[in-house]
C-alpha cells in the first residue's frame, strides 16, 4: 500500500495512516491465548472480527458515535477516524467470570463495586457493572478502581464512558441473548477527535474483546464453555505449555474447530451468512438488514 504509513502492530491488528485524520486498521488472522500470539493463524478470523465490529458500529450510533468510516472489500480492513485513544479499557461485566470472579472471591468487591454475598462463578449480576482496566503496553491488563481511572482520564470523562459503555453493553447483550448468545462481559476502547468529541473505537463486541457463551449451555456454579477460544485454550493447556512466548503450534483439527466457532458466532449474532459477508462486506452495515430480534 504505497500511500500509507505503517504505524505499528498490535497483537491482532496492523495500523496504517491513510492521511492525518484517517487510519486503516487491518485485522490479521493471528490468535492469542493467555496474551501470547500463537505461531498458527486461524483463517478468516480477522474477517469475523471486522464484520462483527462493523455490524455493531452500524447499529449503535444512536447510543454513541464511533470511528468507523468504511469497510474495505477484503473484509478485514476498516477505514476509521484517527483518534487520541483514552489510556483505559472500558470493561463491562454482566456476569461473574475471569478476573471479576477472582476479585469477588478474594474481597467481595469487583473494582470497588460491592456485590451481593453468595454469588457463584458465572452468575448473572443484578446490574451490569463498569470495571475499568489499565491498557498495559506489555503483559496483562490490570483492573483499577474508578477513582484511579478518574485520575487518569478525568472524572467527567470517566462518568461519560461509564454511562456509554453500560448502554452499549445492554443494547448488545439483549440482542445477542435473543439469538442464543450470552455476552458475559466486554471491553470497549474510546478516543477523542481533534474537536474533543468522544467516539467508540477499536473493535466492538467481538469474541476477542468479549466472553461469548452459548446460552443453551449456561449453568452458573462453574466456568462456562467459551464460544471460540475454548479449543485453543484446551489444546494449549494439554500440551503442558507454560504460557510464556513462544506458544505451541496448533494442529489442523484445532484450527478448523476454532475457525468454525468464530464463523458460527458471526452468523448467529448477525443473521448474515459469513460467505455473503466475504463477497460483500457492506452487508453488515445496512442497519435495515437482518437485525437481531
Ligand atoms: N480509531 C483509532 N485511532 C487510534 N488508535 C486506534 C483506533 N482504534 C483502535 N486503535 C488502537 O489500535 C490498536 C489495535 O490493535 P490490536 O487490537 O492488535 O492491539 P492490541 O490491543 O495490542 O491487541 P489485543 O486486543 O489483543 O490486546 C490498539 O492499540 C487500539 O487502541
Ligand atoms: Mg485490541
Amino acid at each position: 500500500m504505497p500511500d500509507t504509513v505503517h504505524l505499528g502492530s498490535g497483537k491482532v491488528r496492523e495500523l496504517y495512516a491513510l492521511d492525518p485524520d484517517r487510519l486503516l486498521l487491518v485485522a490479521s488472522d493471528r490468535i492469542s491465548t493467555f496474551d501470547v500470539v500463537l505461531p498458527t493463524e486461524i483463517p478468516d478470523k480477522g474477517r469475523v472480527l471486522t464484520g462483527l465490529s462493523g455490524f455493531w458500529f452500524a447499529r449503535t450510533r444512536s447510543i454513541c458515535p464511533n470511528h468507523l468510516l468504511a469497510l474495505r472489500p477484503d473484509g478485514r480492513s476498516t477505514e476509521c477516524r484517527r483518534l487520541a485513544m483514552l489510556p483505559i479499557e472500558c470493561v463491562v461485566r454482566g456476569y461473574l467470570a475471569g478476573s471479576g470472579w477472582k476479585d469477588y472471591g478474594a474481597t467481595g468487591l469487583v473494582c470497588g463495586h460491592r456485590l451481593p454475598a453468595g454469588l457463584v462463578e458465572s452468575d448473572r449480576l443484578p446490574e451490569p457493572i463498569f470495571t475499568p482496566a489499565t491498557k498495559a503496553e506489555t503483559g496483562h491488563d490490570e483492573n483499577i478502581s474508578r477513582e484511579d481511572a478518574a485520575r487518569i482520564v478525568g472524572r467527567d470523562r470517566l462518568d461519560e464512558v461509564e454511562r456509554l459503555s453500560i448502554a452499549l453493553y445492554q443494547f448488545a447483550a439483549r440482542h445477542a441473548l435473543a439469538r442464543g448468545i450470552i455476552i458475559a462481559d466486554t471491553k470497549f476502547e474510546f478516543g477523542t477527535d481533534a474537536d474533543g468529541r468522544l467516539l467508540l473505537a477499536d473493535e466492538a463486541l467481538t469474541p476477542d474483546s468479549s466472553r461469548f457463551w452459548p446460552a443453551d449451555r449456561y449453568a452458573p456454579g462453574r466456568a462456562q464453555p467459551a464460544f471460540d477460544k475454548q479449543y485453543v485454550r484446551d489444546f494449549c493447556e494439554q500440551t503442558g505449555w507454560n504460557k510464556t512466548s513462544p506458544g505451541p503450534a496448533l494442529p489442523p483439527d484445532v484450527v478448523a474447530g476454532t475457525r468454525a466457532r468464530y464463523i458460527e458466532a458471526f452468523e448467529q449474532i448477525t443473521g448474515i451468512r459469513f460467505a455473503d459477508y466475504v463477497s460483500r462486506p457492506d452487508v453488515v452495515l445496512s442497519a435495515d438488514g437482518p437485525l437481531p430480534r
